[in-house]
């Protein structure tokens, strides 16, 4: 029996989606985008005759299947799966046989996987905009299908816009032309190849120009923000050639950058063909490139070799994550790889702080039954999954030897979807004359005990150090030791261990009012727009209650919406009691403007009833 997804009502057992044709038109005044989607179905069960697509809020037009009528219902809406959109072919097929499906239909305009966002939201200010988010299960509300990591198909698409407006997906582009059913509009193609997960599936429509960066990329952003975003990611090329060094050939074609709006709710997302970034990585120095290298990676180890259910994500976040460093290590240096591994083991600890230590939400591989992927979002798949990764090379002797292994793991399991447990069967097939170490490291408390890892890795303190020591003076301080700090202090230190150093004081008790007001005398932090740097700055001061700090961090959780960035602030507001009521005022003031997944964590992060406006 091949194993559920318990977050999809369409069973990956019974048949599999190969292709989906969609015909697509963006209605922007309405907020919907409405068309068909044809799904290419392979039965792999005899007398197969019912189809069960997973949708949400979507209006179901019409099914048909090899162009006949079809019947169809939908079943009872649950509170985070949507509804089975039940299909009953006119027909029976046999186990291999195939069937094409349409449905037309049409989305919601509160459909979760999109942001609609006016003008105003936008650099422009001039046109709408349009994007999509599917990962983990919001693809449903854009397009019926079996929304599931367990199933890769391939894609095609036409997509109808306003002929001022751009349209991009996570395709390769194949051609445009006039819409001949209205020539106010233009139709944008897209062929996918390659097969993949739904929730790689991704659109943007919007003012957009592009950049050369390199001989297989372009960023694409509004105008306003091109320039700055050609120089910002300028080292994409060297970075891919780094990931094939380590991982194999490129799959993918083109390798694009989409820069999106402010409220884009993550830093990145690695749909294919075309990376999502959000503008907070634009820091002028390249500082927060290695965002770029995480989802490169990810076109090998999550886009290539897929988690079969949400359960099993650390497949997709802890290799990605042992990845980028290893980019890291190769482009800058062995030291910077422990030095990045060590502020992972840092936000592990955080997120299994705020689950609490034995929420069973901080396991490796989490139940995730009647649990939202989104309520279940940590750093734990990320940090946990790569400490796991790096004690093994420790293990079995060293990052060429373990690169060695997931290179070969990759291979094996390309263009497939899989489960932990055939991760750990290859582990031990490959690392065969060395099964007696694995056999001593206990995979329970790794995989399947909540809280942190059974072992804790001894990483290389070389660039930590100048950030452990000046955050302990600043722990240490008197009053009357505050006069020895100086501008100077932080002059020696790169911008990734200011982020270390805050993320150290962070992890203390809140440092009293003084000293935060001596910090921005001395090292003007305030003034950062490195958004790493201020974010942890701000929350920095709010916990040692200076008020000053409470409209700057008000103003930096609501202008971006990286879910990183603005679910803490938020939080931070709304524990200092004073001004718990303002946390609440501003979420309601903006709501409306926030992408709503953001607005929905939110919601829950301040105790808001999830659509009422008062406080539980
Ligand atoms: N695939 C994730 C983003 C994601 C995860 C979206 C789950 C929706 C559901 C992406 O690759 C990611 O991990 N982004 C990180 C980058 C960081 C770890 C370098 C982010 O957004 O901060
Ligand atoms: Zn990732």
């Amino acid at each position: 029996m091949a194993p559920v997804d318990p977050c999809s009502f369409s069973s990956a057992a019974r048949c599999v989606t190969r292709h989906l044709n969609l015909k697509l038109r963006v209605d922007f005044p309405r907020q919907v985008i409405s068309g068909s989607v044809a799904l290419t179905v392979e039965a792999l069960e005899d007398r197969f005759n019912t189809l069960t697509l997973d949708s949400r809020d979507l209006t179901i037009v019409s099914v048909s299947a090899n162009g006949q009528t079809a019947k169809f219902t939908t079943g009872p809406k649950h509170t985070f799966k949507g509804s089975p959109l039940e299909v009953t072919l006119p027909f029976d097929l046999n186990r291999g046989q195939q069937v094409v499906v349409q449905v037309v239909y049409e989305t919601s305009p509160a459909a979760y996987a999109l942001q609609w966002l006016s003008p105003a939201q936008t650099a422009g200010k001039k046109q709408p905009y349009l994007f999509s988010q599917c990962q983990a299960h919001h693809c449903r509300s854009m397009i019926p299908c079996q929304d599931t990591p367990s199933v890769k198909h391939t894609y095609y698409a036409q997509v109808s816009v306003p002929k001022d407006l751009v349209a991009v997906m996570s395709a390769m582009r194949d051609g445009q032309e006039v819409d001949p059913e209205d020539n106010s509009r233009i139709i944008y193609r897209f062929r996918q190849p390659v097969p993949m997960p739904s929730y790689l599936i991704a659109i943007v429509v919007g003012a957009m120009e592009s950049r050369e960066i390199g001989p297989r990329s372009r960023v694409w952003s509004e105008k306003e923000l091109v320039d700055k975003a050609a120089l910002e990611f300028s080292e994409t090329e060297l970075m891919l050639r780094t990931a094939e060094d380590l991982a194999g050939p490129y799959v993918w074609g083109q390798y694009d950058i989409l820069v999106l709006p402010p409220s884009f709710p993550y830093g990145g997302m690695e749909n294919p063909c075309l990376t999502f970034a959000t503008p907070t990585l634009l820091a002028g120095d390249k500082s927060l490139s290695n965002v770029i290298a995480h989802e490169i990676s990810h076109s090998w180890t999550g886009n290539l070799v897929t988690n079969k259910t949400w359960e099993h994500f650390w497949l997709n976040e802890g290799h990605t994550v042992y990845l980028e460093r290893m980019i890291g290590r190769s482009m800058i240096s062995e030291h910077f790889r422990q030095f990045k591994a060590m502020g992972g083991w840092k936000d592990l600890q955080d997120s299994v702080n705020t689950f609490g230590a034995n929420n069973p939400l901080t396991n490796l591989v989490p139940s995730l039954q009647e649990v939202d992927p989104d309520d279940a979002f940590s750093s734990v798949p990320y940090e946990k999954g790569f400490a796991l990764l790096y004690h093994l090379e420790e293990l079995m002797g060293g990052p060429e030897v373990f690169m060695g292994f997931v290179k070969s793991y990759i291979q094996m399991f390309a263009y497939g979807s899989v489960t932990t447990d055939e991760w750990k069967n290859y582990l031990f097939t490959y690392f065969k004359d060395k099964v007696d170490i694995l056999n001593k490291v206990d995979w329970n408390a790794w995989m399947f005990t909540p809280g942190m890892p059974p072992v804790k890795p001894q990483y290389d303190t070389t660039l930590a150090d100048a950030c452990i020591a000046l955050s302990q003076r600043w722990i240490q301080a008197k009053d009357q030791d505050l006069s020895s700090f100086s501008e100077s202090d932080l002059k020696t230190l790169s911008s990734h261990q200011v982020i270390e150093f805050l993320s150290l004081l962070l992890h203390e008790d809140p440092l009293p009012l003084t000293h935060v007001k001596r910090m921005q005398e001395v090292y003007d932090l305030n003034a950062s727009m490195n958004s790493e740097i201020r974010s942890r700055w701000l929350r920095l001061c709010v916990r040692s209650r200076w008020e000053d700090a409470v409209p700057l961090a008000m103003k930096m959780a609501t202008e971006q919406g990286r879910m990183k960035f603005t679910r803490p602030l938020f939080r931070e507001v709304f524990n200092f009691d004073k001004y718990r009521d303002e946390a609440l005022r501003m979420f309601q003031a903006h709501r409306a403007a926030m992408h709503p997944v953001t607005a929905g964590l939110v919601a829950k992060d301040l105790k808001v009833d999830a659509s009422s406006t008062t406080s539980l």
